[in-house]
């Protein structure tokens, strides 16, 4: 029999996939289960948005479209870069994808040979490990671990370019930990990034509208305007508007690189489908009331969690301000035995399973973002769900011994 391609032995099966799999597995047996687990934002995006794509359903032109993404979409992605503050971009700058996973699949075929050096700070978004072994680059994992709020230091950043990988990807606000770097945290690290020119520098930021208590968003770019030559700006429909499914992501930076990815979606996607097109457009320069509204909601779930956890004895859990997630060090549990159950708790793995079967409750294990110490609570649930599910966690605690 024919073999498969040697990449394809590279590429795992989503960790968070398996334990939502478990979750709905328990759930179709009849258990009352609290999901944690998967990162979706849980709400709809405005009618606006459908509006839109019930009329260009109606309006369908029947032809293939850009491999960069319309017009209209480019120009609506450039007007929301420049409420972010990123400004000075033209179409030409701008690529779209199917999601910011694509672009950022892309991004590694367009920039990486194989062998090349990736960087990215760990904890770090799963997929990120997968696509850099599916196109063979060498990882360099840059660890930030809870006693530093899982941030990257200045002084790790000029160890880890010093050493001039071709790549270093960066995450704000971050998935899994909810960390937001403050504008003085990414003046300090541009400050490093501009000694270094040899490495492309990307930035994921697609959590950038959901930032808490006034911390703002800040990109290297707005540190060091002359870093728009290498910083590669990623952006998505996904989070902010309660579009995962649409599939829209996109990027910002140089011509060259945007072309790229053009060049390579000109061979696979092709284009954007109209109609996702014209919601896109919709989303990007229609009523922000939905994303801000849930933005407010999830700083207020955000402090429901960590009133928790700060409550419980031995967790460590720096205190996010973006995103949806809050990622405690749980490695206290590490070699007690749960009561009820009789089971050991070994590691993240252990307790997230036992938790899951004990309680209920579905949370990632750290480990699937290279945290083995922690796990990760992603908290978007319908609002009733959150301090039931946040007790049962508690009493899980209490019962370890
Ligand atoms: C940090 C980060 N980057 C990228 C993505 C992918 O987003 P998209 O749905 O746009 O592919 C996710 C999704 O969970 C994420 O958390």
């Amino acid at each position: 029999m024919p073999q498969l391609a040697s990449r394809i032995g590279r590429a795992k099966p989503s960790a968070i996939m398996q334990i939502a799999e478990k979750a709905k597995r328990l759930k179709a047996e009849g258990r009352d289960i609290i999901s944690f687990s998967i990162g979706v934002p849980n709400f709809l995006p405005g009618e606006h948005v459908y509006e839109a794509a019930r009329n260009a359903l109606a309006h369908d032109s029947g032809q293939y479209g850009s491999n960069r993404g319309a017009d209209a979409m480019l120009d609506a992605f450039i007007e929301h870069m420049g409420k972010l503050g990123l400004t000075g971009y033209g179409r030409v700058n701008c690529a779209t994808g199917v999601g910011a996973k694509h672009i950022l699949y892309n991004l590694a075929e367009a920039l990486l040979d194989e062998g090349d050096t990736i960087a990215f700070p760990t904890p770090y978004w799963t997929s990120y490990l997968d696509i850099a072994e599916i196109v063979n680059a060498k990882i360099e994992l840059l660890p930030c671990p809870p006693e530093q709020d899982y941030k990257l230091t200045p002084a790790q950043l000029d160890a880890a370019l010093a050493k001039k990988p071709r790549v270093f990807l960066f995450n704000n606000p971050s998935n899994p930990t909810g960390m937001v770097y403050t504008r003085a945290e990414i003046d300090a690290l541009a400050e490093v990034i501009v000694k270094y020119p040899d490495t492309w520098i990307i930035t994921d930021d697609i959590y950038n509208k959901m930032v808490f208590d006034g911390v703002g968003y800040h990109n290297f770019v707005h540190s060091k305007p002359e870093l728009k030559e290498r910083v590669i700006f990623v952006d998505s429909l996904s989070k902010t508007y309660g579009m995962p499914g649409w599939r829209v992501g996109f990027m910002a930076g140089p011509e060259s690189v945007a072309k790229a990815v053009v060049v390579l979606n000109s061979n696979h996607i092709t284009n954007i489908p109209e109609i996702t097109t014209a919601a896109a457009v919709a989303a990007l320069s229609g009523p922000q009331d939905v994303p801000e509204g849930k933005c407010a909601e999830f700083q207020s779930k955000r402090d429901q969690v960590m009133q928790v956890m700060d409550s419980i004895p031995g967790v460590v859990c720096p205190r996010p301000q973006g995103a949806f997630y809050v990622f405690p060090d749980i490695s206290c549990s590490f070699g007690k035995t749960h009561g009820p159950t009789g089971k050991a708790i070994a590691n993240d793995v252990d307790f997230c399973s036992v938790l899951l079967e004990a309680k209920g409750v579905a949370c990632v294990p750290g480990s699937a973002f290279g945290e083995p110490r922690a796990m990760r609570i992603s908290y978007t649930c319908p609002t009733p769900q959150l301090a039931p599910g946040m007790a049962r966690i508690k009493e899980f605690f209490g019962e370890l011994a």
